[in-house]
Formats: C-alpha cells, sequence, structure tokens
C-alpha cells in the first residue's frame, strides 16, 4: 500500500552498508534487521500493524567507531527522514523540562523536504515549460489574446500576419532561451516577497511550537509583495523555476504524505545517551542528575509512542526507529532509567577500530579520505596516487597517536591525512600546476609526519 518503504534484505542492506563502512558487522546486521522489520510490518495483516514495535538499537561504542556514520547511511540507503539529536543538549540550562518534542518536529520538518524535493522532481519538466513561457512572455509579449478572442479593433486580415509574425518570432527566441544562448540578457521580472517580521524569543515563556505558530500567523497575514528586479534570464531561471514549481505542487499533499513517511520511516539518532545516565547507586541525587533523569523522562513518552503537535499536524511516533548511541565508558546502559532501557532491547557492540581497519577506511569505502583527495586534485588537473605501503604507515601512525595522545578513531585519519596534504593543497596549482602528477610513497609520508609523531607535545596540537 505504501512506498514509503523501500524493500531491501538484510543482505542487500549490510551490501549497501559495507560500501561506506568497515568492519562493525554486529551493528550492520542489527540495524538491517530493524530497517527491514519496518517493511515486515508495513506488509502485514493490518491488525498488527498497529502492534508491531519497532527495534529501537543502542549502539555502545568509543567515539569515531562509525556509530553515527552507520545510523547515516542507513537512513539514506532507506531514503528515510533522518534527524541526530545530543541527548545531552537537553540538560543545559533552558533546555530542561520542555523542548525534547523538538526532535521529533525537526524529523517532520526534514520530512517535509524530502517529499517536496520529490514532488518538485516529479513536475519539474512542467515548471521548465512554465518558466520558459513566462521568460518568452516577457521577452515578447504574445498579441494574441490568450483567451483565444480577437482584439477589438483588430479585423483578421490584419491582425493575422502580425499575430503569425509575432509567433514566428516567439518560437525563434524560445529556441534562444532554451539553448541557453541569451542567458545573460536582463529582464524585468516580479519577484514575490513575504515581508517577514523578526519576533525575538519572548522571556521563554512561548515553547517552539506556539513560536511557530505566530510566525506562520504572522506571514499569512502579511501582504505577498510582488517586488520588480532586474536579472539576467538565467537568474530568472531559478527563481521563476522555485514559484512555478510552487504552483503545482499541493502542499496539503505533501504535509500528509510527509507526516506519513516520519511515521513509518523516520530514523531519530540519539547521540550522548550516555551523558544522561548516571551512576545511581551512591550518588547522594541532587544537582545535575536530577536534570539528567529528567530528560530520560522527558524522552520516555516519545520513544513508547505519543502523538505531537507540529506545524504540518499531529504525528505518532508509536513507529519511528530510535537509534540510541553512546560510548558508555563511565555509566552503563543499566544506569539508564528501566523504563527507557526496555525501550532499546537491542544492544550492539561497535568494537574499536584496528590498524587494519584504519588502513582499509582510508583505501576501501566510496567516500574514503584518499578518494576525496583525488577528486578534488583531479578539478586542478593534478592526479594524485596513494602507493600502498604509504596507507599502510598513515595507518600506522594515525593508529599509534591514537594511542599515545587520545583515541578519536577513524577522525584521526582526517587530521593525519590533512597535515600530509597540506602543502600540495597550499601549493596547487600556483607551484604545482596542471598535469602535474603527485605520487605519496611510504617515505614522504615519513618525511612529513614521522617528526611530529615522535614529539608527543607537537602531535597533541597538530594531529
Ligand atoms: N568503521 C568505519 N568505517 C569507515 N569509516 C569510519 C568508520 N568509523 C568511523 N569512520 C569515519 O570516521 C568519522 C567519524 O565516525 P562517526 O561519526 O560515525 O563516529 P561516532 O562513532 O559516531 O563517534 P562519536 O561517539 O564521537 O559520535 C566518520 O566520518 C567516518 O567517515
Ligand atoms: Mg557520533
Amino acid at each position: 500500500m505504501t512506498t514509503s518503504i523501500k524493500d531491501l534484505t538484510p543482505r542487500q542492506i549490510v551490501a549497501e552498508l559495507d560500501q561506506y563502512i568497515i568492519g562493525q558487522h554486529d551493528a550492520k546486521r542489527n540495524v538491517a534487521i530493524a530497517l527491514r522489520n519496518r517493511w515486515r510490518r508495513m506488509n502485514s495483516v493490518a491488525d498488527m500493524q498497529r502492534e508491531i514495535t519497532p527495534n529501537n538499537i543502542l549502539m555502545i561504542g568509543a567515539t569515531g567507531v562509525g556509530k553515527t556514520e552507520i545510523a547515516r547511511r542507513l537512513a539514506k540507503i532507506a531514503d528515510a527522514p533522518f534527524i541526530k539529536v545530543e541527548a545531552s543538549k537537553f540538560t543545559e540550562v533552558g533546555y530542561v523540562g520542555r523542548d525534547v518534542e523538538s526532535m521529533v518536529r525537526d524529523l517532520v520538518e526534514q520530512s517535509v523536504n524530502m517529499v517536496r524535493a520529490a514532488k518538485k522532481e516529479a513536475v519539474q519538466v512542467r515548471a521548465q515549460q512554465a518558466v520558459e513561457d513566462a521568460i518568452l512572455d516577457i521577452l515578447i509579449p504574445p498579441v494574441k489574446p490568450v483567451n483565444g478572442q480577437p482584439h477589438l479593433g483588430f479585423e483578421n486580415e490584419k491582425s493575422d500576419p502580425d499575430a503569425e509574425l509575432n509567433e514566428r518570432t516567439r518560437e525563434r527566441f524560445r529556441d534562444k532561451i532554451r539553448s541557453g544562448e541569451m542567458d545573460d540578457r536582463k529582464i524585468d521580472i516580479d519577484v514575490q516577497q513575504t515581508q517577514m517580521p523578526n519576533i525575538g524569543v519572548m522571556g521563554g515563556a512561548v515553547d517552539d511550537l506556539s513560536m511557530m505558530n505566530i510566525q506562520e500567523m504572522l506571514s499569512g497575514m502579511m501582504p505577498k509583495r510582488g517586488k520588480k528586479r532586474k536579472v539576467t534570464i538565467a537568474e530568472a531561471r531559478t527563481i521563476l523555476l522555485e514559484e512555478e514549481a510552487a504552483k503545482l505542487i499541493d502542499m496539503d499533499e505533501v504535509k500528509e504524505e510527509a507526516i506519513r513517511k516520519a511515521e513509518d520511516a523516520g530514523i531519530i539518532f540519539i547521540d550522548e545517551i550516555d551523558k544522561v545516565a548516571s551512576a545511581r547507586s551512591g550518588n547522594g541525587g541532587g544537582g545535575p542528575d536530577v536534570s539528567r533523569e529528567g530528560v530520560q523522562r522527558d524522552l520516555l513518552p516519545i520513544v513508547e509512542g505519543s502523538a505531537v503537535n507540529t506545524k504540518y499536524g499531529v504525528i505518532h511516533t508509536d513507529h519511528i526507529l530510535f537509534i540510541a548511541a553512546g560510548a558508555f565508558h563511565v555509566a552503563k546502559p543499566s544506569d539508564l532509567i528501566p523504563e527507557l532501557q526496555g525501550r532499546f532491547p537491542i544492544r550492539v557492540e561497535l568494537q574499536s577500530l584496528s590498524e587494519d581497519d584504519f588502513y582499509q577506511i582510508l583505501k576501501e569505502p566510496k567516500n574514503a579520505l584518499t578518494k576525496q583527495y583525488e577528486a578534488m586534485l583531479q578539478a586542478e588537473n593534478v592526479s594524485l596516487n596513494f602507493q600502498d605501503d604509504a596507507l599502510r604507515e598513515l595507518a600506522r601512525i594515525a593508529f599509534e597517536v591514537n594511542q599515545d595522545v587520545e583515541n578519536i578513531g577513524a577522525r584521526r585519519l582526517q587530521t593525519v591525512l590533512s597535515h600530509l596534504m597540506n602543502d600540495f593543497m597550499f601549493d596547487i596549482p600556483d607551484v604545482i600546476g596542471a598535469n602535474a602528477q603527485v605520487v605519496v610513497t611510504k617515505e614522504l609520508v615519513g618525511e612529513k609526519l614521522n617528526g611530529l609523531v615522535k614529539n608527543r607535545d607537537l602531535s597533541q596540537f597538530i594531529l
């Protein structure tokens, strides 16, 4: 019935994830099951659909081992609305006791954007046509009245040749507009503008939702003003395309579809959940612990399933997939309040990454860092090659710095690589010109980085 859930099998999902994430098989396997289970729910008998609850997941693993990356990729694969929040932000002053629902509103917002973009894509051709017509009308206004009736005063013999000439000129210009030949020519267009008053937060008495409603209401009351602007045809095309596409899209339909998509396919990633868990035993309580537990209590209804008001309508959170993540170095999952623990039945532990994992991460993923640098230099017509033993050396260095200084997981590869490449990135194209070849050897890596690695004080700051 619904098409908002893609039908990828668990193995297919893992295969997709494998293209971006090295290792972490247990985590991939479990998110794949969770994703497939949503499809299974949508395709089960109607009575059961309401009963089947999602397999919310708790990911446990040190920083930089791929927790966020897995969730983000999963959402991409599923074409699912996705947002990430840090649980700890709700303990900050000013957040306590409210606003936890904002994560659901953000999800809906995301969903609306996705649905709107898809619809825009679907009306693209028609909108482009309309834009072309509009630009043409500005350049060569039609003599033939639009409703097909002849002008008063102009009689048949006289108007016909004129109209014909006009029509022929228009067709000629239509070709020119289409080919982009006239892109630099300036024309006057009417631009719709809504005057938006800027309202500040009123003493914290208004929550997000009422705020949005006020903004919405006011923007509805404000006159939409057409403003004449002189722009090039190329610019006009972009501006008018937005307007024409908007005319062709039914916003009510978008809202409805977006709510449904968020309900059935949405994924909310709650990071740093361990920061709101407190080791309760032996702790006298009070202060920050109270607010942490408060955040957990606030999260509970959302994760358990409740109705949340958004400016696009009411959304039920029962079937949203929640993935919580944390390092859990100090607090343990069992330090979460029991009700919340129960709502994250699937625990997956992510492995610390080995030196060999680092090597793979540098080399294999579709978006591997080395590939990103290659692509950037390709844009300068410079070819970049990393020799295999250079990658091994980079992995070794990153691993070593992680052990000596601080373990930040695969993020270390970014600092190491950016330091290695820094001079090249500056010298290209001024000193190292187009058609050059840069080969990164093990020796080069050693030359650029070994001094730093040996000097702990330096590497603390630079790598
Ligand atoms: N297993 C992996 N395979 C490929 N890339 C990885 C892997 N782990 C981490 N990375 C890379 O390292 C970066 C950081 O990873 P990610 O954001 O997933 O960390 P995290 O586990 O969420 O850490 P934190 O607890 O700090 O949020 C990502 O941009 C990703 O490209
Ligand atoms: Mg993360």
